[in-house]
């Protein structure tokens, strides 16, 4: 009888036994579960970017014709767009817009073609000049000296009425050609 009773017992604790293990591995599997989801999400992400990213450049006004003046460079900022579909506008960034004549008018990228750094417009000696490594432009965006391979990059423009706008990418100095 009491043999009886002992293997009872010993079958409820081989049961016990079992289920904790059962237990046991659920918890472990769902947890590593949840873990490599947490660690995929920016190996998708990164593989979905290029399907993401917005690509069509946007026409933005920068002004109208009286703010500027003729052969002279100015600078201009507009709402930078993130490259992502589900973000909203979230900065400013700003190009420099020179007036040629008339109705001409070029629009020159504000980040440098060497490493992006912004440059800086020198009215006094007709410059672009760039902080970073010394990288210095003429008036028309051509390179003059310095570690840039090429001129500055160039968004298109165009008056429309009275406006000014032009043509914007979230990242101009790589979707952009002079
Ligand atoms: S970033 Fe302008 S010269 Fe290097």
């Amino acid at each position: 009888m009491d043999s009886d009773k002992e293997q009872t017992a010993l079958q409820n604790t081989s049961r016990e036994g079992e289920n904790r293990r059962k237990f046991l591995s659920k918890i472990t599997l769902g947890v590593g579960s949840f873990v490599a989801a947490v660690l995929a999400v920016p190996v998708i992400t990164s593989m979905l970017d290029p399907v993401l990213r917005k690509k069509t450049p946007r026409w933005r006004k920068v002004g109208s014709l009286e703010d500027f003046e003729v052969d002279k460079t100015k600078m201009v900022s507009f709402k930078d767009t993130s490259p992502y579909k589900w973000s909203t506008e979230i900065s400013q960034t700003a190009a420099y817009v020179r007036r040629e004549q008339g109705d001409t008018f070029t629009a020159f990228s504000i980040n440098c073609a060497h490493l992006g750094c912004p440059v800086r417009w020198v009215e006094e000696s007709e410059l672009f000049l760039c902080p970073c490594h010394g990288g210095v432009y003429y008036k028309d965006g051509s390179r003059a000296s310095g570690p840039p391979p090429r001129g500055l990059f160039k968004y298109p423009i165009r008056v429309v009425g009275n406006n000014v706008e032009i043509k914007t990418a979230p990242i101009p100095i790589t979707n952009m050609r002079a």
